[in-house]
């Protein structure tokens, strides 16, 4: 069983979140994390290049490789975490969703658990909006959404830092300057772990659903 764990990064903090839920399934036996970026848009290029901080941080993930449509297809879970913008996913992970029309014509990730997490600036920058609107697409694909549950004791909190049972979250800060709360990293596992067993559950058996 493979889980694929897609995300896109500009500042590291989704990326970390991201890592976090590749721990999470490891966990589980019988399941392969496959940990996978989602391609930079040509249009940010120049502003990364301009930029030593982005170039390095972009930089540090050249060895995870561009999620491809087979990487989707081959996947038996698949977790996908975008930062939020204005309160929506990014222009990149939404280009990787609109790259799977061919996908979607054969039914090719029906039956999938899929989950999703974030990163917002802010507290109430649109952690829940970016999670919901991630989920759009996810259904129309047929794939089985799968939250975060309240026995993970770190969800019910007051404080300032991320974790939804939408999915995991997590605070960068305005300017990037937070790290992901221990809390939030450890409710990046609990998803991955829980993706992980619901697909065994699921597809474990040979039978797709
Ligand atoms: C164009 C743009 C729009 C953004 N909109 C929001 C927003 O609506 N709410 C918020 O809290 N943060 C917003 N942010 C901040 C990013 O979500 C934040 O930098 C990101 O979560 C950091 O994740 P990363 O380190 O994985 O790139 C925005 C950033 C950009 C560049």
């Amino acid at each position: 069983m493979r889980i694929l764990v897609v995300y896109y990064s500009l500042t590291a903090h989704t990326l970390k979140m991201a890592r976090a839920v590749v721990k999470g399934v490891e966990r589980v036996d019988g399941v392969e994390p496959v940990l996978r970026r989602v391609r930079e848009l040509e249009m940010m290029q120049e502003k990364i290049d301009k930029s030593e901080n982005l170039k390095r941080i972009q930089e540090e993930q050249r060895d995870i490789p561009e999620c491809t449509l087979d990487d989707l297809r081959e996947a038996d879970g698949i977790i996908f975490g975008s930062p939020t913008r204005y309160g929506n996913m990014t222009a990149q992970m939404k280009a990787l969703f609109d790259s799977t029309a061919q996908l979607w014509l054969k039914g090719e990730l029906e039956g999938k658990p899929a989950g999703v997490f974030t990163s917002t600036a802010s507290s109430h920058g649109g952690q829940e909006t970016t999670l919901f609107t991630m989920m759009a697409p996810i259904i129309h694909l047929g794939m089985i959404v799968v939250g975060v549950p309240y026995s993970v004791k770190e969800l019910l909190h007051t404080e300032g830092r991320g974790g939804t049972p939408y999915g995991p979250s997590t605070i960068a800060g305005p300017q990037g300057e937070l790290e992901p709360a221990p809390e939030d990293l450890r409710i990046a596992e609990a998803l991955g772990e829980r993706v992980a067993k619901v697909t065994l559950r699921l597809r474990g058996s040979g039978k797709r659903e």
